[in-house]
C-alpha cells in the first residue's frame, strides 16, 4: 500500500470533516453525526491529548520537538480512558505539543488511514478538512462565541472557574489560530456553522440537511 500516509485514492466512503474551536460543539455534533449514518468517527483531538498528557506525566520538555514527535509515535491507547484527557490543563499542554511540525507528522497517517473507513468516517478536529483530509465528501466548521464555549465547559466541568475557563480557551485559540503548520481556520470550501444559539439536536438538523441536500 505504496499510499499509506499520502492521501488515500478514494474509493466510495464517504468522509465528513469537522473542524473548529475548543467547545465549538464539533465534538458532540460528530458523533451524534457518525451515529445517526452508521460511520466511523475519530476526535482527533483525543491524539493531541494524549501526546499532551504523556508529556506531562513524563516529565518531558512541550517545547523538545524530537522528545514529543516520539511520543506521538508510540501512543498508548490506555490513555484513551484516562480521567484526566479531558481536562483543561492536558488541553494546554495538547495545543502546545500541537504546534510542533513533528508531531503532526507523526499522527497524520494514523488519521488518514482512519478516514479511509467504508462506509464512511467522520473526523472532528483543526485541521481534517483543511490538511487531514481535503478530499472530503462534506466539510463543516463548527464555531461559537467564547462566552458560550467558555460556559459550556464550565458546566460540564464541576468545580471549576468560569474566567480561568475562558482564558484558558482564549489562549488556547490564539495558539491553534496562529501556529505555522495546520493553524486553525475553516476551509475555503467548508459549512460554517455557529452554534451559540444552537442545540445539539438542532445543529445535527442543520448538518444533515445540508448533506442530504449536497448529497
Ligand atoms: O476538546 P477541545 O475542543 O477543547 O480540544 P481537542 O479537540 O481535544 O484538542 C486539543 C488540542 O489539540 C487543540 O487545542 C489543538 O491545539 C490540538 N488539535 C490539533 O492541533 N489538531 C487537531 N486535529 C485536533 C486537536
Amino acid at each position: 500500500m505504496g499510499w499509506v500516509g499520502k492521501l488515500a485514492p478514494k474509493g466510495t466512503e464517504v468522509i465528513i470533516a469537522i473542524d473548529g474551536p475548543s467547545a465549538s460543539g464539533k465534538g458532540t455534533l460528530a458523533r451524534a453525526l457518525a451515529s445517526k449514518l452508521g460511520y466511523h468517527y475519530l476526535d482527533t483531538g483525543s491524539l493531541y491529548r494524549m501526546v499532551g498528557l504523556t508529556v506531562a506525566r513524563m516529565a518531558v520538555d512541550p517545547n523538545d520537538e524530537e522528545a514529543c514527535a516520539a511520543v506521538a509515535a508510540r501512543l498508548d491507547p490506555a490513555f484513551f480512558a484516562d480521567t484526566d484527557l479531558r481536562g483543561e490543563l492536558v488541553g494546554g499542554y495538547a495545543s502546545k505539543v500541537a504546534v510542533l511540525p513533528k508531531v503532526r507528522a507523526a499522527l497524520l497517517k494514523l488519521q488518514r488511514d482512519f478516514a479511509v473507513n467504508p462506509p464512511g468516517a467522520v473526523l472532528d478536529g483543526r485541521d481534517i478538512g483543511t490538511v487531514i483530509c481535503p478530499q472530503a465528501d462534506f466539510k463543516f466548521y463548527i464555531t461559537a462565541s467564547v462566552e458560550v464555549r467558555a460556559e459550556r465547559r464550565h458546566l460540564e466541568t464541576p468545580g471549576s472557574d468560569l474566567l480561568a475557563i475562558k482564558a484558558d480557551i482564549l489562549a488556547r485559540d490564539e495558539r491553534d489560530a496562529n501556529r505555522m503548520v495546520a493553524p486553525l481556520k475553516p476551509a475555503v470550501d467548508a459549512v460554517v456553522i455557529d452554534t451559540s444559539h444552537l442545540s445539539p439536536v438542532d445543529a445535527l438538523q442543520k448538518v444533515l440537511t445540508h448533506i442530504h441536500q449536497k448529497g
